[in-house]
């Protein structure tokens, strides 16, 4: 008899191990059994500057919730030195993975050497960074910038017949956004001698600094000012309220396009004050935990999973604004 209960055991044991749940369903992955330990990620944000960043920082919270992860969020408040402070917190809890939305391009080199060490993945979202060793991070996911600054020249290059007085307000100086923004921009002006950047000046994606920046140059060249690029919507938000405020039409006299594609964007071309927006999509989330959780399981990830844009003006605004996300 003992003989019998020794083989119901083994068999026990042998069906236990077998469900086992595979490599592929770890915890954060969809349908991951709820007993498996739970992924720790570290999200490193740039902070809260625009409506853009804070529908990212959402996406990325709320997928983290649906799947289970355990999200150490860390909001930089557009501090460099804070992100380093956070990645090195994350290193020492021995995070599975990290999630790092850069402020600046540059200066990641011995914090990202330290991740790397420890064998913790680095997954860069919706800005690039310049490292010496581009294996210290595995892949970043983002926007091709330097393309919506060209999407958004072309644009104004038809819209203005090839002349116009530019003003440009751009993004957190040292940022690859403002950086590549600008580039692809100038990169199609050259083909258009009278398209012309009269005046150029950082704004910090913020609302507030695109008005008060708007207002400097209203006040030094006042009706010169024939169209406004603005390397984000909220920015382009400020500088309508400024040119408003000064008796200045901005959508009719004054052509306004920026970047981003945000609800209040698409409110502002309904009302016929900002011309066209380029879609630089935040909506992350999803495609950050399918990443690491292909990372993890040892599949080969592109060093660039780009996002695609469109382009939006003032004329199809309202067919659309009831189904943004954003
Ligand atoms: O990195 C993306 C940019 O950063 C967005 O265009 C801007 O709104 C944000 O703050």
């Amino acid at each position: 008899m003992k003989w019998m209960w020794m083989v119901a055991l083994v068999a026990l044991v042998g069906c236990k191990s077998e469900n086992k749940a595979p490599a592929s369903a770890e915890a954060g992955a969809p349908g991951a059994p709820a007993a498996q330990k739970k992924l720790s990620v570290g999200f490193s944000q740039v902070g809260a500057e625009s409506a853009w960043r804070t529908a990212e920082t959402q996406s990325i919270r709320g997928e983290a919730e649906k799947r289970g992860v355990d999200l150490k969020f860390a909001d930089a408040q557009g501090k460099q030195a804070q992100q380093i402070q956070a990645l090195t917190s994350f290193i020492a809890q021995k995070v599975d993975a990290i999630v790092l939305a850069p402020v600046v391009e540059t200066g990641w080199d011995v914090v990202l050497s330290q991740a790397k060490q420890a064998n913790i993945p680095v997954i860069l979202v919706d800005r690039g960074i310049k490292v010496t060793d581009d294996s210290l991070y595995t892949t970043l996911i983002a926007s091709d910038f330097v393309e919506e600054g060209r999407m958004a020249a072309e644009w104004l290059a038809k819209q203005t017949n090839g002349k116009a007085n530019v003003y440009e307000l751009q993004g957190t100086t040292g940022a690859a956004p403002a950086i590549d923004r600008k580039k692809g921009f100038e990169e199609v002006l050259a083909k258009y001698p009278e398209l012309k950047i009269v005046k150029s000046q950082s704004a910090d994606f913020t609302r507030a600094k695109g008005k008060e920046v708007m207002e400097a140059f209203i006040k030094s060249d006042g009706q010169q000012i024939q169209a406004v690029y603005a390397h984000n919507d909220d920015m382009a938000l400020g500088a309508i309220q400024a040119l408003e405020e000064a008796g200045m039409k901005p959508g009719e006299g004054v052509t306004v396009i920026s970047v981003d594609g945000v609800k209040g964007a698409f409110e502002a071309m309904v009302a016929g004050k900002l011309n066209a927006t380029v879609e630089c999509n935040p909506l992350m989330g999803p495609l950050v935990f399918d990443t690491i959780t292909k990372v993890r399981s040892g599949e080969k990830v592109e060093k660039f999973i780009k996002n695609t844009d469109r382009l939006f003006e003032k004329t199809n605004a309202a067919q659309v604004i009831g189904s943004r996300e954003y």
